[in-house]
């Protein structure tokens, strides 16, 4: 596309990275069907990505890199997919859990855990108070994550405080908002990018995406490579973030 991967490595070291990266991975099963292979394939095809593309932004020092691995929705799916998503997760921190520690990764699941299995809650307890005064680049995994739930809970812990007189209605503000939601204290993401080509939010983090400039792949989740990263912010840096305001005066 932008032939940014023929660029010299120093040229694209000096590109400045959004400090929130987001991604819907999207396209397991497509990636799969069009290679004859079961979707389990797609999907642990997948986990592969998910390496690759964390270790990338690690080095690419993006801050905070949010990953979606499964929605509030995708219950609604077989029940041997559900089963063997869900055994992916297991999986991923069983063996890569180390080597984030070690590279002084943070690691965050974000989402609904009072519906999952305790060996799951279990591991992402494990994995994020192992990690948790890691400093280097943050790893938000959404997993059993809804938006729209994630407000109504918000909501619910919210009107329980005010029921119990810590909160007073009036003095509620965007930032009570914030901070009851799965993400408190991370900051919104600048850029979204969604891979294989279906251009929607699916429920991803509605509140937060506010301001987020959206940037769609057309390449399956499986095939998304650090390259391709490299182009999605190469894209975000073209846009021109205006937050409702006027654009950026015109550099000299
Ligand atoms: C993304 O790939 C993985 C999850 C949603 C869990 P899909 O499984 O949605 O694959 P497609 O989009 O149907 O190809
Ligand atoms: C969104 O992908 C959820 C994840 C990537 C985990 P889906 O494949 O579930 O979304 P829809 O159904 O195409 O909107
Ligand atoms: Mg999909």
């Amino acid at each position: 596309m932008m032939g940014r991967q023929d660029a010299p490595a120093s040229e694209t070291d000096a590109v400045p990275v959004p400090r929130h990266v987001a991604i819907i991975m999207d396209g397991n099963r497509r990636w799969a069907a069009r290679r004859h292979l079961p979707r389990q394939v797609g999907h642990r095809q997948g986990v592969e990505a998910v390496r690759v593309i964390t270790r990338a932004a690690g080095e690419m020092g993006i801050e905070y890199l949010t990953l979606y691995g499964f929605s509030s929705e995708n219950w609604n799916r077989p029940a041997d997919e559900v089963s063997d998503l869900m055994g992916l997760l297991k999986l991923f921190i069983r063996r890569d859990l180390a080597e984030l520690h070690q590279n002084g990764v943070q690691v965050r699941i974000i989402g609904d855990r009072e519906h999952l299995e305790a060996d799951i809650v279990a591991l992402i307890e494990e994995a994020e108070a192992l990690t948790r005064n890691n400093s280097n680049l943050k790893l938000i995994i959404a997993f059993n994550y809804g938006g729209q739930n994630e407000i109504t809970s918000a909501v619910r812990r919210i009107a329980r405080e005010v029921k119990a007189g810590r909160i007073d209605p009036e003095a509620i503000t965007q930032e009570t908002v914030a901070n009851h939601l799965d993400t408190a204290g991370i900051p919104d993401p600048d850029l979204i990018i969604r891979t294989s080509g279906e251009k929607r939010l699916s429920n991803f983090l509605l509140w937060q995406s506010a301001y987020a400039e959206l940037v769609f792949s057309d390449v399956f989740w499986p095939d998304f490579s650090p390259e391709r990263l490299k182009e999605s912010i190469a894209e975000f840096n073209r846009r021109d973030r205006r937050f409702g305001a006027v654009a950026a005066p015109v550099k000299s």
